[in-house]
């Protein structure tokens, strides 16, 4: 390696120096703490000893090794910001500052994100493409709760190299007994939430103490100043020593002679010749050629981003997994899950949502909440949903089986987020544990009688129509005489109405919005059911709101699900007060009452909308009928 210091080069010797830039090993860090505990100093001074590589310089530099079309020239300028891939793809941008600095031994990318606790967000992210964390202390302060949560998080993903930087040395006169003090309380509590290893460092970020060089105010220290620290950790790489994993982020089919499969390694190496399985699918093929710009390849390792072409016409679409023949990963559709929720909506179970993991998108369902942990305490606490910055273990439930591999053991097949199907929100990031064994027990049971036969032998079609609407709009009294007018012309109907399903089967919820959605998405479940023994369902639930509405359709196949809304001013439902819960709600006697302190999402596609202040129950029930008699 040159004896240069980088800065130097750059303004000597472009292409030397850019050479030597790409044979860096990169290290990301994270830093934790906040700026009273001196971590913008801290960030400061790395970046000045360093010899500071600005980011615009950089720039400059990318454009001008393209213009001298040095080969290989390219700066790796999306490193920079790198959030989670797939929240990058989302378009949605949390928050965390990363910096870029280089010395001469290796490149840097450390993401700098908030301490506070409603930043936990920002953390999880930043921490989530980190190979390595700078727990940050003030010397006079010693281990606080914010320390606790920073570290239970950097654990929590997987981050297993851990500097505990005791800064502001110099303000406790680089006294020895305090800062083995807090080292000692410090590993008590990491003992407890397994972080095994870390190295403690006494330092002060201001004098530039223990930075870059050994510091001389500690003598009774005799381990390395935070660079050097930095500089030399082995970046744990068990990945390459791992049976072979490569998500497919897209089919590149150029032309008809060529159909390729590109993506980044995840683990393992992969030559041509190989035996690989096209996961779910379970097909096999061999690898014909490692495909990349400017030529083929005779092996390739995780981390590359390769295409490959295979010997035979497998079916291969994005998303699935080409994996090891021999050493294939397990398929599951079931899993226990760590949940770290990052939105203000808060997550709420039965809900279905969007997983993204590896390169594939999946509808997910929470299906049990287990317990939240109060990360300052690390209590476990019975939980129904999770608000923003909470963390929870949760079960969760997808509409297929996919491949996979524990968190523990590959981010990228283990990690994943969660978004919200209406807003496109990024609302949590998750690992996962492990499969849930009872997905593996339970198959789907052929029947010999089907849905269009039951529905056949009643002379109809099986559909539901779902009443919605604020309470007292109308929706029973309507969704009655719907019933009747049918019954009077031989159809086979039943009528599922909320506040009968509440006194039997549904008798266990209340109405918060946790139990608003497990009301529904029962409802949604029997509904489908009553379809498939060729009924018209009726159904008269608030259901308020549009997630859940939206799931039940998805539930039914096409035209099997009318929405109809019984459309009544907020106004006008109070002033009509049938059950007197309206006046119950305003006098603070009824809590979480629709409308009036939890909220109504209006539809916007219903099939059908009755304004009941213009149309009696008998005029809406007839626009009712005769619209599901034509169809
Ligand atoms: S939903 O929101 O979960 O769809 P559902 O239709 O089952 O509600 O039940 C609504 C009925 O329960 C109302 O018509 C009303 O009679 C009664 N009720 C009791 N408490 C509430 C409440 N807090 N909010 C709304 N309805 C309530």
């Amino acid at each position: 390696m040159s004896a240069y210091k980088p800065a130097d080069l750059i303004e000597t010797d472009i292409d030397a120096y850019l050479h030597q830039h790409q044979h860096k090993t990169l290290l990301r860090f994270i830093t934790c703490g906040s700026v009273d505990d001196g971590k913008s100093t801290l960030i400061g001074r790395l970046l000045y000893d360093s010899k500071m590589i600005f980011e615009d310089q950089l720039a400059a530099l990318e454009a001008d090794s393209k213009k001298v079309g040095t080969q290989g020239g390219a700066i790796d300028f999306a490193l920079l910001v790198d959030g989670l891939a797939a929240e990058r793809e989302q378009g949605i941008t949390i928050d965390v500052a990363y910096r870029f600095f280089a010395t001469d031994h290796r490149k840097f990318i450390v993401a700098d994100t908030p301490g506070h606790e409603q930043y936990t967000r920002n953390m999880v992210t930043g921490a989530s493409t980190a190979d390595a964390a700078v727990v940050l202390i003030d010397a006079r302060r010693g281990v606080l709760t914010q320390t606790r949560r920073h570290s239970y998080l950097v654990n929590l993903l997987g981050i297993r190299k851990v500097v505990l930087a005791v800064n502001k040395m110099d303000l406790v006169d680089w006294d020895q007994s305090i800062f083995d003090g807090i080292v000692a309380e410090y590993r008590d509590f990491a003992n407890l939430i397994g972080l095994t290893d870390f190295t403690a460092i006494p330092m002060s970020a201001l004098d530039g103490q223990n930075i870059t060089e050994q510091s001389a105010a500690a003598p009774w220290y005799d381990g390395p100043p935070l660079m050097r620290w930095l500089e030399s950790i082995e970046v744990e790489d068990a990945l390459p020593s791992q049976p072979f994993r490569m998500p497919v982020q897209w089919v590149n089919r150029p032309n008809l002679d060529f159909r390729g499969f590109s993506g980044q390694i995840a683990a393992g190496t992969v030559k041509p010749g190989d035996r690989v399985k096209v996961l779910p699918s379970g097909r096999e093929s061999r690898v014909a050629r490692i495909v990349v710009l400017p030529g083929d390849l005779g092996n390739a390792q995780a981390g590359q981003s390769v295409t490959l072409t295979l010997t035979d016409e497998v079916d291969v679409s994005r998303g699935d997994v080409l994996v090891a023949a021999d050493d294939p990963s397990p398929v599951a559709n079931q899993f226990e899950t760590t949940i770290v929720w990052m939105d203000d909506e808060p997550m709420l179970p039965g809900r279905p949502y969007l997983m993204k993991i590896g390169a594939q998108t999946v509808a997910a369902t929470i299906t049990e909440p287990k317990y939240r942990v109060q990360v300052n305490t690390l209590e476990h606490i019975a939980a129904k949903r999770l608000e923003l910055n909470e963390i929870g273990v949760c079960n969760i439930s997808l509409d297929r089986a996919i491949p996979f591999e524990a968190y523990a053991t590959n981010r990228d097949l283990g990690g994943f987020i969660l978004i919200d199907r209406l807003s496109n929100r990024t609302v949590g990031a998750g690992m996962l544990h492990f499969a849930l064994r009872r997905a593996d027990n339970i198959h789907w049971q052929a029947t010999d009688v089907h849905k269009e036969a039951r529905a056949a032998q009643k002379g109809q079609k099986g559909r539901v129509v779902w009443f919605t609407g604020l309470s007292g709009a109308g929706k029973s009294t309507i969704a009655n005489l719907v019933e009747k007018r049918l019954h009077a012309l031989g159809r086979h109907t039943y009528l599922l109405d909320g506040d009968n399903v509440r006194h039997g089967l549904n008798k266990d919820l209340g109405f918060t919005e946790e139990d608003r959605v497990e009301n529904i998405r029962r409802v949604a479940e029997v509904s489908k059911l009553m379809v498939d023994a060729g009924l018209i369902v009726l159904t008269a639930f608030i259901s308020p709101f549009r997630a859940e509405r939206r799931m039940a359709r998805e539930m039914l196949e096409d035209g099997e699900f009318v929405e109809v809304y019984v459309e009544t001013p907020l106004a006008v439902a109070e002033e009509r007060d049938v059950k007197g819960l309206y006046k119950k709600a305003r006098a603070g006697d009824l809590k979480n009452f629709t409308g009036i302190d939890s909220p109504y999402e209006e539809p916007e596609n219903a099939e059908l909308t009755v304004d009941t202040t213009t149309l009696s129950p008998v005029e809406a029930a007839e626009t009712i009928v005769a619209w599901l008699e034509r169809g």
